[in-house]
């Protein structure tokens, strides 16, 4: 039993699935051997991800190990219709479409956990949530869940922190193989590449400012940079999480990185495209989008449609819907503003934003599957879990391997040397 779009379209959605299955070669590793030992065998997963094929080729590695698998999508523009048919034609239970309302997003995060999950795989934390909020009596069945994203760990930490957590959960988007390439080279892409598909404009020669300068800011940037874009990174001075460097060192790194840094008010007066990614609401206020020039495009990559103030804009200006994905509005000072994919994930929100891309998708995939069978095989503590470093390692030296890459390790004398602390010579 599914709820999606169009049973029609799986003839599609099959054949996405079939040029990603192709091109994540960690997961297909991870499935033959899921294939063979069953280690998910009877258990009912919930998942709450962008519904788009490389997450339907983790979601068959997980049915292929033997896991009864339920799926909604954690964002209600970010369903990919013609997957979640094929996958629902495959056997998965999906609850997910293109362009739900609020209620019916709910509504699908229920309809997942009407699956009375063992374990959940979460990105942004909405469905962990949910069951704490709203599904308490399914709490005892649940042996733990994995986190995908950034804003789902902060959410999961002030959860643990305020003592509500009631299951552990690892922190898939800590892993060094998922936020340094995920974060960073994948967001990078996606977002130009949602960009560039809804509007169609040149970035060469413009000024566009990146808001946050995060691991995926500093994706973002790179990236613009090598389109010939003139880049403005905007940061603030607080330090958001304990043991991480704070928005003024981020600053500093952007301005050494080559990048004009400023704040976001000075920023707003110069900027032809503004970016954000801070996972923080109001990254753009209403006292910033009066300051913008007439004509400013504006899209959000955090997980949430918080960043910019889009009620300002709403309130304030005439809207007129452009396409998919691109609203105008026209503020009662004659100036144009664009707003891509209503302030939502751009370079997930169908039809112009396609996720990270495939390659990306597979390592981050592959700690999912291999965090999952971990959570499910040892019993860890209530609380917030690194992934472990043997699966973190394990995954970046697959992600070689398919690159035809292989390391050789330390000499014992190598070794040695390391661990000593007589004079060098
Ligand atoms: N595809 C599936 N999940 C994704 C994510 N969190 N970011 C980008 N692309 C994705």
């Amino acid at each position: 039993m599914s709820k999606v779009k169009d049973p029609k379209l799986a003839g599609n959605g099959e054949k996405e699935l079939d040029w990603a299955r192709g091109r994540m070669p960690m997961l297909a590793s991870i499935r033959a051997r899921f294939e063979k030992e069953k280690p998910l065998k009877g258990l009912s997963i919930g998942t709450c991800l962008h519904l788009e094929k490389k997450t339907g080729v983790l979601l068959e590695t997980l049915k292929a190990g033997g896991a009864n698998v339920f799926a909604a999508s954690c964002n209600p523009l970010t369903t990919d219709d013609s997957v979640a048919a094929a996958l629902a034609k495959n056997g998965i239970n999906v609850f997910a479409w293109a362009g739900q309302s609020n209620e019916e997003y709910y509504a699908n995060i229920n309809s997942v956990l009407d699956g009375k999950p063992n374990a959940v795989i979460d990105d942004g934390c909405d469905q962990i949530f949910a069951l704490h909020k709203n599904r308490r009596e399914l709490l005892p069945n649940i042996r733990g869940g994995c986190e995908e994203t950034t804003t789902g760990i902060t959410r999961l930490k002030a959860m643990e922190k305020d003592g509500k957590l009631e299951f552990p959960v690892i922190a898939v988007n800590n892993a060094y193989s998922k936020y340094l390439f995920d974060n960073r080279f994948g967001t990078g892409q996606s977002t130009l590449d949602g960009i560039m598909r809804a509007t169609n404009v040149l970035l060469a020669g413009k000024t566009v400012v990146v808001v946050g300068f995060g691991w995926c800011g500093r994706g973002i940037a790179d990236r613009l940079r090598g389109l010939g874009a003139n880049v403005v990174v905007v940061e603030i001075s607080d330090r958001i999480r304990k043991g991480e460097p704070s928005g003024l060192h981020k600053a500093l790194e952007a301005l050494y990185s080559g990048y004009r840094v400023m704040d976001i008010s000075s920023a707003a007066k110069v900027g032809d495209v503004f970016i954000t990614a801070t996972g923080c609401r109001n990254a753009i206020g209403s006292e910033h989008l009066k300051l913008m020039k007439s004509g400013a495009i504006l899209a959000n990559s955090g997980h949430f449609d918080n960043e910019i103030d889009k009620e300002y804009l709403a309130g304030q200006g005439k809207r007129r819907e452009i396409k998919t994905n691109l609203e105008e509005f026209v503020m009662k000072d004659g100036r144009k503003l664009y707003l891509l994919s209503e302030g939502r994930l751009v370079n997930l929100s169908q039809p112009t934003g396609q996720g990270h891309p495939i390659e990306i998708m597979d390592g981050s995939f592959a700690i999912q599957a291999l965090s999952l069978e971990y959570l499910l095989k040892n019993k860890l503590k209530h609380g917030v879990h690194d992934v472990p470093l043997e699966i973190d390692d394990k995954v970046a030296g697959m992600a070689l391997e398919s690159n035809g890459i292989r390391l050789p390790s330390l000499t014992k004398e190598q070794l040695d040397y390391l661990s000593s602390w007589e004079e060098g010579t």
